[in-house]
């Protein structure tokens, strides 16, 4: 089941109006009558919009004489959950379900047939969550799975720098936000503390010398137990809900979406000017987890080991070893020490 929610949908809007409505009551209940008396329609048309709701994922407690009350228990990614939607470029239609193959795999089915720039696909469940090289990513519920469509007027050898960018946004919203020490290892995986919290997979559909599309797929351990991965992960892994401060507390995910999108649209308009670009880049210098390490990177028909000494204007990693310096645009980068 997919859902489009886009500024204009009517369908959406009593539903989002009630969801309003339960939020603004916080602990309280509300009998259907005084919901229909604040959404303006029927008590059946309230309860067709609670039913909705659940099925979204919200928990709505209900007591027979007392009605509705949005349960603590709510932990969902919902765009309907987002505090507000100020958002100018990403994320004006978001694509939510509970259950998708690939939230990467629907992006760019989406974008295949047409979606504006800024489309995202979020979902609270990936069936077949995919990694880089081809690896599987564990995605169940609480955690956050995302893609981002964006149709930049770059050439294909820009889109490196792309994926830098995004690595760069992520790190900075989770410092700004939520006061994470967030580093940033070559490519872009998010580490805390030398543990994974969040890995980035772009992809690209182009021609020669024209991007048609690029891909941001975001898959962040946010409130999903990381305990609960196979063995040779767990111990690899972090999220987000263990690092917070918050004593394992839920993450309000909805927020960290927002947060993300914001970082990621300020970021992106940095994009257009060399100064901008090198602003993105010495950010990404100084929450760098990957410079001055020993590394190993495993490109498709060689690996390169040396000392990580700098990232050039591409995005590319530049590696000392004992025949000279080395440029690594893509691969599988290891730290040594
Ligand atoms: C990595 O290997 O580090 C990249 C992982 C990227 C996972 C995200 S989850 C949302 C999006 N959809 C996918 O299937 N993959 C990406």
């Amino acid at each position: 089941m997919h859902m489009q929610y886009a500024k204009s949908n009517k369908r959406g809007n009593g539903r989002k109006q009630l969801f309003t409505a339960l939020v603004r009551a916080e602990n309280e209940f509300i009998s259907g009558e005084e919901l229909g008396k604040l959404i303006g329609a029927s008590r059946a048309a309230v309860w067709k919009h609670i039913k909705q709701l659940r099925a979204d994922g919200i928990v709505i407690d209900s007591v027979p004489n007392k009605g509705y009350r949005l349960s603590s228990k709510t932990d969902s990614v919902n765009p309907l959950l987002l505090p507000s939607r100020e958002l100018d470029k990403l994320g004006m239609n978001i694509d939510y379900s509970l259950e998708v193959n690939s939230t990467n795999v629907r992006a760019r089915e989406l974008a295949r047939n047409g979606c504006a720039h800024g489309t995202v696909v979020v979902s609270e469940v990936q069936k077949t969550g995919k990694g880089r090289l081809s690896r599987q990513w564990h995605s169940p519920w609480g955690g956050l799975w995302m893609s981002v469509v964006l149709r930049p007027n770059i050439q294909p050898a820009q889109a490196p720098f792309i994926t830098v960018l995004a690595g760069t946004a992520l790190a900075s919203a989770l410092r700004d936000d939520l006061d994470i020490d967030a580093r940033i290892k070559w490519p872009n995986d998010i580490l805390v503390g030398g543990k994974k919290l969040c890995g980035i997979l772009t992809e690209m559909d182009a021609e020669m010398s024209r991007v048609d599309h690029i891909v941001i797929g975001i898959g962040m351990n946010v409130n999903n137990d990381v305990s609960k991965l196979p063995n040779g992960l767990r111990d690899t892994v972090t999220s987000l809900s263990l690092e917070s401060g918050g004593g394992g507390a839920p993450v309000d995910r909805p927020r960290l979406l927002l947060s993300i999108l914001g970082s990621l649209n300020r970021h992106l308009d940095k994009m257009s000017t060399s100064g901008g670009r090198a602003e993105v880049l010495g950010q990404w210098r100084e929450m760098s987890d990957t410079l001055g390490r020993k590394v190993k990177v495993e490109m498709v028909d060689k690996s390169v080991v040396g000392t990580a000494i700098g990232i050039d204007e591409e995005g590319a990693l530049l590696v000392e070893t004992k025949e000279g310096e080395e440029r690594v645009l893509s691969g599988d980068c290891v730290h040594l020490k």
